[in-house]
């Protein structure tokens, strides 16, 4: 586990963005942007939490986020490509290591990215990055997986 204190303000924020999504977002854009606010603000790792959407099966289109301004178009390689290609969490300690990551912002130093999945076809994905290496691992996976089914009426 990377940060003990992060099990806890997983359980925390998931109850915050669950008083807030369920029965009262209006749409699937302002239930990301939600998501994005209250994570981004609350973990203090983050230098960069948002949203990509899959254009065509080589390119995706940004989304809402927080952080520093992104790319908006990734086209052919990346994390977030590969995220959707496989259908499957991406933990990337180090992008450096990670062959065809898109540099949106080179203080960007760990990522982790999760699909969301409508019928069997990922729609949009979750990428967060870290300014410092190593701040993802798999104990992220199942609290931001919980997080991103709070969309699911909403996709
Ligand atoms: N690093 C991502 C691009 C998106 S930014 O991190 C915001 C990728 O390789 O797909």
């Amino acid at each position: 586990m990377i940060d003990p204190r992060r099990p806890g303000r997983y359980e925390r924020i998931y109850a915050q963005l669950r008083g807030l999504i369920e029965g009262r977002s209006p749409n699937l854009i302002a239930a990301m942007a939600t998501i994005c606010a209250v994570l981004h603000h609350k973990m203090p790792h983050h230098f960069w939490t948002g949203f990509y959407f899959v254009r065509d099966e080589n390119s995706l289109t940004v989304g809402p986020y927080q952080g520093a301004v992104a790319c908006q178009v990734l086209e052919g390689r990346g994390v977030c490509l590969h995220c959707v290609r496989t259908a499957q969490p991406v933990v990337v300690p180090n992008v450096e290591e990670f062959p065809g990551h898109i540099a949106c912002d080179s203080r960007s130093k760990s990522e982790i990215c999760l699909p969301l999945i409508k019928e069997g076809r990922v729609v949009a994905v979750l990428d967060i990055d870290s300014d410092k290496l190593a701040q993802f691992d798999q104990d992220d996976i199942a609290p931001l997986e919980r997080i991103l089914a709070l969309l699911n009426p909403y996709v």
